[in-house]
């Protein structure tokens, strides 16, 4: 296994380019399962879970190429059957399942299991394609799924799942007559989805709202789509680049979606210059603490949650950090905590203090963004951070440590 290396105390300087969204890049990647001709995607980010789903979708009878950022994809003959081996490393493997029971009308596919952040069941996704017409049963560790054509429907979801709508978007774009989906989830890489269906040939309108409706077509043909850049990514960057107070100019930075998240570090003293497609951050004085609820979009995503407690680690005053989407998100508090910070936990609150500085030491994160906080931190702590098993990191930051190397971060890949 391979580890991170950083030295740090050093002030970020330069730019980095933002890479696609790797959230956004998933569903897209399985609704390449529907049209009838070839796909063309681009900006299409390098990542483990790519490769991942690239593998499901061969196995589920498509041809693939990746090259530089390019995919292309040619569905030859569709499988029904997600296997356990690549379902258990990446849970997004589920979003086959709208797309196959609407084409094929079964669907047998691996339940994704626990995880590091929690439970994550796939109930509502089940729920809402049950409403369609499809029957599920449970055998062998398989979701097994049948149906005889789906069919519209009106679906409240009880929750707006980010997964869920995505899957019952893929399969009501080709199921017979018009699909409502009320309190759908309203994320951009949800409505990036809907643009790419559209693209294809899907009728889809008041994506980005929490209603949307969908008037089902019998095929869909081939596309080219550019995958939008991934705001998760630079808000990452922006808490580097805010936390050793430094300069860093983001390209193709997603700011309009990144609204909170933007807002969170303005308050926090951070400047923020919008140029074009492009932010400026600049942090010249100290942070200054706030508060944080975690909320479906638009709010302040889950995903930014960890890193941006590491920044109010350091900052005057400190914060509350509440957790709203997953009941088990604070894996990085104790390794925040073995760099010096001054962190205590209550249900699914985080009371940080700020403290003068971080030190280096060794610590380890069992999922993505929680591995990508540790990362800001050790940027900004003295001495050496080992940040182990990066391959949490490899799932979802393209190139990483070039692209901080870029910026003149100290960092390194080592075998551990
Ligand atoms: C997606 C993102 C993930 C992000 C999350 C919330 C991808 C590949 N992943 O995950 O990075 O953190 O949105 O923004 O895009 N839930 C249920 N039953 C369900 C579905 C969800 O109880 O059937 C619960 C989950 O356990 C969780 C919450 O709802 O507590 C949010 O889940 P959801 O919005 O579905 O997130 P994902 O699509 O899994």
């Amino acid at each position: 296994m391979e580890k991170l290396v950083i030295e740090g105390g050093r002030p970020l300087q330069g730019k980095v380019r933002v890479s696609g969204s790797k959230n956004a890049a998933l569903p897209i990647l399985m609704a390449c399962l529907l049209p009838g001709g070839e796909v063309r995607l681009r900006n299409v980010p390098r990542l483990r879970d790519i490769h991942t789903s690239l593998r499901l979708l061969n196995i589920l009878g498509c041809e693939t190429e990746f090259s530089g950022n390019e995919v292309t994809v040619q569905v030859r003959e569709l499988k029904t059957e997600a296997p356990y081996d690549l379902v258990k490393t990446m849970r997004a493997s589920v979003l086959c399942m709208g797309p196959l029971l609407a084409l094929k009308g079964e669907a047998k596919v691996s339940l994704p299991g626990g995880c590091a952040i929690g439970a994550r069941p796939v109930d509502l996704h089940l729920k809402a394609l049950e409403q369609m017409g499809a029957q599920f049963e449970l055998s062998s560790g398989y979701i097994h799924g049948r149906c005889n054509g789906l069919r519209g429907a009106h679906i409240t979801f009880d929750f707006p799942t980010v997964g869920g709508t995505e899957n019952l978007l893929m399969a009501a774009s080709v199921a017979e007559g018009e699909t409502i989906l009320e309190n759908a989830a309203r994320e951009p890489e949800v409505q990036d989805l809907a643009e790419f269906l559209n693209a294809m040939g899907a009728k889809i309108s008041g994506h980005g709202t929490s209603v949307i409706h969908i008037q089902g077509v019998p095929r869909l043909h081939g596309a080219e789509y550019r995958v939008m850049p991934d705001r998760i990514e630079a808000g990452t960057y922006l808490a580097a680049a805010a936390i050793t107070g430094g300069e860093v100019v983001l390209e193709d930075c997603p700011c309009r979606e990144l609204d909170a998240v933007l807002s969170k570090f303005r308050n926090m003293d951070v400047e923020l210059e919008e140029r074009g497609s492009d932010l400026l951050v600049r942090r010249s004085g100290t942070l200054r603490g706030v508060d944080v609820t975690t909320q479906p979009y638009p709010g302040f995503p889950t995903d930014m949650q960890a890193q941006i407690m590491a920044c109010l680690c350091l900052a005057e005053g400190g914060g509350v950090i509440e957790e709203k989407i997953f009941e088990n998100r604070f894996m990085h508090v104790l390794e925040l905590v073995r760099l010096g910070a001054d962190i205590r936990l209550k249900g699914r609150s985080a009371m940080v203090r700020g403290v003068r500085s971080l030190v280096g030491a060794p610590v380890m994160a069992s999922d993505l963004r929680a591995s990508a906080s540790l990362v800001v931190a050790g940027l900004a702590a003295r001495g050496r951070t080992d940040v182990l098993r990066i391959y949490h990191l490899d799932r979802g930051y393209e190139n990483i440590e070039e692209k901080l190397t870029g910026v003149g971060a100290r960092v390194w890949r080592e075998e551990e």
